[in-house]
């Protein structure tokens, strides 16, 4: 089994190549029922925004592991009423096993985790949403029975997913291209993380011609266009990602046997069409189904659970 006993997950390369594989092989021997493990801990959910699948998921993964969940949410804490990151940190840690954080900035996460002696896992920053491509590579494996090689093309706006995929598919060897509107690239010093982690072997490719980027892809990949605390900017974001849309035409430029990510939400007839999210080549209702099995096993791993 993945040792990851005690770690803090607050980025994707907080995980080496071999522990990502690990970690998948574990979520598909808990998805299959092969292996059934036990640990009878504490989990803390402490979401500053909305979540169905990452707190469903993460709660209902922990159950059947045999512990237990608490949802922290802010609105019910003294977060909400501006106690200090570094004492709510250090109070939780005494309390629980292991804390599940989603928030806006990455360095709160930072801090929680500098703080808190307990592992503390990245549920959703703005920069990054590693438990996500940790589904997304499993759903991946499970159609194409491997990572290495494959070309997955991530279009639309370089946000948290966008950044934690380049480097799950750096990690799993996988080539990545990612197309935006200029303005809205995938965070640089990501970027500059995964070239470092590939060196040349497999390729990353940023573009703003989402056709040049899903030509022969493997997996096309979209998300929403302005995510949780973007709002505002939702109106005048439409009309710059309209080009970024995945529909059946920039479908047609993938491979034959393309299967179609999304993370969800999703918003049809903007970053996707109800024809593809619908389709043959869609795989987002697994995807999210791994979701569970994959924050098992992360949990597992972290929890030393037997
Ligand atoms: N994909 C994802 O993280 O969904 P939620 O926001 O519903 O948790
Ligand atoms: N990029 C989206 C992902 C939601 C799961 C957001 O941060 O809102």
């Amino acid at each position: 089994m993945a040792a990851l006993i005690g770690r803090d997950l607050l980025g994707l390369a907080d995980l080496s190549s071999t522990e990502l594989q690990e970690l998948l092989q574990l979520a598909t021997q808990l998805k299959t029922q092969q292996l059934k493990l036990h640990c009878n801990k504490v989990l803390g959910l402490l979401f500053s925004k909305a979540s169905t699948r990452t707190r469903v998921s993460f709660t209902v993964a922990m159950y059947q592991l045999g512990g237990q969940v608490i949802d922290l949410n802010p609105n019910v804490t003294q977060v909400s009423r501006g106690e200090p990151i570094q004492d709510t940190a250090r109070v939780l840690d005494r309390y629980l096993d292991i804390l599940a954080i989603r928030t806006f900035a990455q360095q709160d996460l930072e801090t929680f985790a500098n703080y808190a002696k307990i592992p503390v896992i990245n549920a959703l920053t703005d920069l990054e949403h590693p438990c996500q491509i940790l589904a997304d590579l499993m759903t991946i494996q499970e159609s194409f029975g491997t990572l290495a090689g494959l070309t997955l093309t991530y279009v639309g706006d370089g946000n948290n997913v966008a950044n934690s995929l380049i480097l799950g598919c750096a990690l799993a060897g996988m080539n990545v291209r990612v197309a935006t509107p200029s303005g809205y690239e995938p965070n640089g010093g990501i970027v500059a993380q995964a070239k470092a982690i590939v060196q040349d072997k497999t390729e990353v490719l940023l573009t703003e011609d989402p056709e040049v980027a899903a030509k022969g892809a493997t997996v096309l990949y979209t998300d929403v266009w302005s995510s949780m605390g973007q709002e505002a900017e939702a109106d005048n974001r439409l009309p710059i990602f309209q080009p970024y849309q995945i529909s059946e035409q920039l479908l047609s430029l993938a491979d034959p046997e393309a299967i179609v990510l999304h993370c969800l939400p999703a918003h049809r007839g903007e970053e996707i069409t109800e024809e593809v999210i619908e389709g043959s080549q869609s795989r987002v209702w697994d995807q999210a189904e791994n979701r569970l099995h994959a924050q098992k096993a992360l949990l597992a791993s972290i929890l030393g659970a037997e």
